[in-house]
């Protein structure tokens, strides 16, 4: 198989496990309609940290994704800024990326993506989706990249979209109406990933005919596909047979059923059929046999447009060309909510995000959107939650993009929550969101400087990284009693003051232990301390690990 190689590869391909963990600090001031957020969450931050810090409380719960990151056109001015440790990566640094003769622009770019992508995929549910929209600058390069991050097996779609029906008129040569979006699957074999639709419109007109089950179309049994025939499906070819007064199908000749039948294919030579005999034998009522005008007989399969009382499903197309999803419609609604200040170039329509909400959501499932812009996605999501009456939740993470040039630019506040709030506002939406700033990082070094997170925070992070689980239940969280949560068999203690002074102090020392032990009797107790006065001995005798914080916070993770 070919392999994807691209410089600086082999020193980000696991640079996001090196990422530290940060808090994730509200800031309640930011927050809008709080009591009506139910889950929604936008996020000022860099995504890689963000995506990290979202690991504690969403690995493995986020139902489906939609990115569109920088298209790495050479000219949007993206910086690559991932506090990466090698002088290839730091000779990159802070540097706006495409400017000049950048002859490494794609190199940077994957190295922007893979880790994200990686991060991205931890969260996401075993039946999650992920929509990324591109355009050809960065198409090929991140099918490759996608086909090693989330498995070539779990491709879905390289679906085209018609963004821009008139056409850039500054391309060369063609004016490109489309872009494309990728679609992957955390495990594409789970039916769950891609909703099926509710037919409408020109394939309902096909269920003419009724009978006492009600609306049906007639289907050819046979395979009419020259690919497939007697020779490669022998157990597919055999013959059935009509009864010409009442079209009733037998697999066996009687006095009635007398017309026999063979599968022939669109070359009109022996193909096969596309159900075996024991399909045919329990669903025998389906079939009806008829002559047809070149003298044939052909064997039909009634389908019913609702059966076992759902209506008949299908499956969307990949060519995305409704109108709806057109860019012009982005910029429009934009446009309504500033007043026709347009406060972002390339904002996508709602109803491209909607489509990818239909496709990849269900009740009560969140959609993560880790490159927000202006805030589409949790527009759409909650525009879609109003239309339908439906439950979904949406988390946003955006950057500041502020710089030397400009020290207070902030996108995500000015912009991203802006434009939700204003949206909820004029739409009247029964909706809110809570707005979160990345904190200080949980590790020792940050530790051993004094800035320490809440008990609750580093309860979340201790209970990840000792288990790759989220906790589901915080409000068990006791911190009188050091006790964090269960874990199967494990019961996970964290022995913790958020303060420098009493935890230079703290230990896991007999009194602690034997405390411990009286509680989750039967249970095996890992106690994250900062030191353990107990022999080895005492703690194997009473099934008990230490692990030290914050230098081997990360042993039981390795
Ligand atoms: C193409 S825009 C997304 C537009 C969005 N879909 C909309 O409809 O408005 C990409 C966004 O990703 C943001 N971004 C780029 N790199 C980022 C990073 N490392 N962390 C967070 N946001 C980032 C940029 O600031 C920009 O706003």
């Amino acid at each position: 198989m070919p392999t994807l190689q691209f410089k600086g590869k082999n020193i980000i391909w696991n640079h996001h496990l090196a990422v530290p963990f940060h808090t994730l600090d509200e800031v309640p001031e930011l927050h809008y309609q709080p009591e009506k957020a139910n889950g929604n969450m936008i996020i000022e931050g860099d995504n890689l940290i963000a995506l990290k810090a979202l690991l504690p409380q969403f690995a493995g719960q986020i139902k489906c994704i939609y990115i569109d990151p920088p298209y790495n056109t050479g000219n949007e001015g993206w910086i690559y800024n991932d506090k990466v440790n090698s002088p290839l990566i730091k000779e990159w640094f802070g540097k706006v990326v495409g400017g000049g003769e950048d002859l490494t622009r794609h190199d940077k770019w994957m190295c922007m993506m893979t880790p994200r992508l990686k991060l991205l995929r931890d969260l996401l549910t075993n039946d999650g989706v992920i929509f990324i929209s591109i355009d050809d600058n960065e198409a090929a390069n991140l099918k490759l990249l996608l086909d090693e991050v989330f498995g070539s097996e779990n491709f879905i779609a390289q679906s085209v979209v018609q963004l821009n029906p008139r056409g850039r008129t500054l391309d060369r040569f063609l004016a490109k109406t489309y872009e494309y979006i990728f679609i992957y699957g955390k495990d594409a074999a789970n039916e769950s990933t891609i909703n099926l639709l509710e037919k409408s419109g020109k394939a309902l007109d096909a269920y003419k005919k009724v009978d006492s089950n009600g609306k049906y179309r007639e289907l050819e049994l046979r395979n009419r596909n020259p690919v497939f025939h007697r020779g490669n499906r022998p157990n597919l070819y055999y013959p059935l047979y009509v009864n010409p007064s009442d079209e009733s199908v037998s697999l066996i000749q009687d006095e009635n059923h007398k017309v026999e039948v063979f599968p022939v294919n669109s070359r009109n030579v022996d193909g096969c059929w596309t159900w075996g005999k024991d399909k045919v034998l329990e669903n025998k009522n389906l079939l009806v046999g008829r002559e047809v005008s070149t003298g044939a007989w052909r064997i039909y399969r009634k389908d019913y447009l609702i059966q076992n009382g759902q209506k008949a499903l299908t499956k969307e197309k990949a060519l995305w060309i409704e109108k709806g999803i057109n860019n012009e419609n982005g910029k429009e609604r934009l446009n309504e909510l500033f007043e026709h200040n347009l406060p972002f170039d390339f904002p996508k329509s709602i109803e491209l995000i909607k489509k990818c909400l239909i496709l990849g959501t269900n009740e009560n499932d969140i959609i993560l959107d880790s490159f927000a812009g202006s805030g589409t996605s949790m527009d759409a999501t909650i525009d879609f939650i109003n239309e339908n009456e439906v439950n979904r939740k949406c988390i946003l993470v955006q950057m500041t993009e502020s710089n030397e040039a400009e020290p207070d630019k902030n996108i995500c506040k000015n912009v991203t929550r802006e434009r939700v709030k204003r949206a909820i506002d004029k739409y009247a939406y029964e909706s809110g969101f809570k707005y979160y700033r990345l904190g200080i990082p949980l590790d020792a070094e940050t530790m051993l400087a004094g800035e320490l997170p809440t008990y609750q925070q580093f309860a979340k992070y201790v209970y990840y990284l000792c288990t790759g689980e989220n906790l589901e239940t915080e409000d068990k969280i006791n911190e009188a009693d050091f006790y964090v949560g269960d874990y199967g068999k494990q019961a996970i203690y964290l022995i913790y003051k958020q303060d420098y002074e009493t935890l230079t102090r703290l230990a896991l020392n007999l009194t602690l232990a034997e405390k411990i032990k009286t509680q989750q009797p039967g249970k095996k107790r890992i106690v994250y301390a900062p030191s353990c006065f107990l022999d080895e001995e005492y703690l194997t005798d009473n099934q008990i690990e230490y692990v030290g914080i914050p230098y081997n916070l990360f042993q039981r993770n390795q």
